[in-house]
């Protein structure tokens, strides 16, 4: 059922999460109003999508700006020219695309962001769509003895396993498939500690907060003590009752709320070209 709030509706487009909005120019400032219509369906449907947009990139980060400072990614390219502005691309005859694994951006950070604005620049004829998955679903539908033991852990997080310097992180093993290059650093080895289930800030509501990318294991515990129920609650987040698809048109923008939600970007559109443009915005501590 799409709500109408003068000339926006919103309306929801799968059971787990995710809604269309339209009657939204997002190349103009938004009045209060409007502001206030794009925040509430972010916080309402975790996920939101606008169709047929004309942004420049100056005016894309103007409105992520609108939703707080802007988080540039210390490892991925940026567009030339724009720093803010982060250049998501597959080449028709790259093998390996950005983002194909389920995860929630950048949880290596100590204020991971908010989200991230995902505009699609060019799309393959079909496929490349995007896959989101609600984690306060994923929370909610644990046993009551699964929250309880997963409500008293913190996990360690680091970029090491997809930036790290060594010949097995992601970027070393696969940037020779992919015209995008992800850089590596040692830095990539600093850890930090979130919460495994996080409180959002804004909704109240409780989230699971571990993803395959970038949690190595619960914090005081081994890798190897951890991995069991990493994995476990890694397959549960990911169940298709939570998720929704995106099938992406060009000029098409998806905002997601990285505080609550998983996504992957499915790389099933081998000899086609593919480029997006993101724009993350900075979030705060998981509590
Ligand atoms: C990402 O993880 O930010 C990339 C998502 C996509 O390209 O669909």
């Amino acid at each position: 059922m799409a709500q109408s709030t003068g000339r926006i509706s919103v309306s929801r487009s799968s059971a787990a999460l995710g809604a269309v909005i339209s009657g939204v120019d997002l190349s103009v400032e938004p009045d209060a109003e409007t502001f206030a219509v794009i925040h509430r369906a972010l916080l309402d449907h975790c996920v939101i999508f606008f169709r047929d947009q004309e942004m420049t990139p100056e005016q894309h980060v103007a409105f992520a700006r609108r939703f707080g400072p802007i988080s540039i990614h210390p490892y991925a390219p940026a567009l030339p020219g724009h720093p803010e502005v982060m250049r998501v691309f597959k080449e028709k005859d790259d093998k390996v695309n950005f983002g194909g694994g389920w995860h929630s951006d950048m949880t290596f950070l100590e204020k991971p962001p908010l989200g991230s604005i995902l505009y699609a620049k060019e799309v393959p004829p079909v496929g490349g769509d995007t896959m989101f998955a609600n984690q306060y679903l994923a929370y909610e539908a644990l046993s009551s003895g699964m929250k309880r033991t997963v409500d008293g852990l913190s996990a360690v997080h680091s970029a090491n396993a997809q930036y790290g310097v060594d010949g097995m992180s992601e970027a070393n093993r696969h940037n020779d498939q992919r015209s995008m290059k992800p850089k590596t650093s040692e830095e990539a080895k600093a850890e930090t500690i979130h919460p495994v289930v996080r409180t959002h800030p804004q909704s109240g509501r409780k989230a699971l907060y571990v993803n395959i990318g970038f949690t190595q294991r619960f914090d005081g515990w081994t890798k190897d003590e951890s991995r069991p129920l990493l994995r476990w609650l890694y397959e549960h987040c990911a169940k298709p009752e939570f998720t929704c698809r995106f099938v992406w048109t060009k000029n098409a923008v998806a905002f997601w709320d990285n505080r609550c939600t998983q996504h992957y970007a499915l790389n099933d559109y081998h000899g086609h070209r593919r480029e997006m443009h993101r724009v993350t915005i900075e979030g705060d501590r998981p509590r």
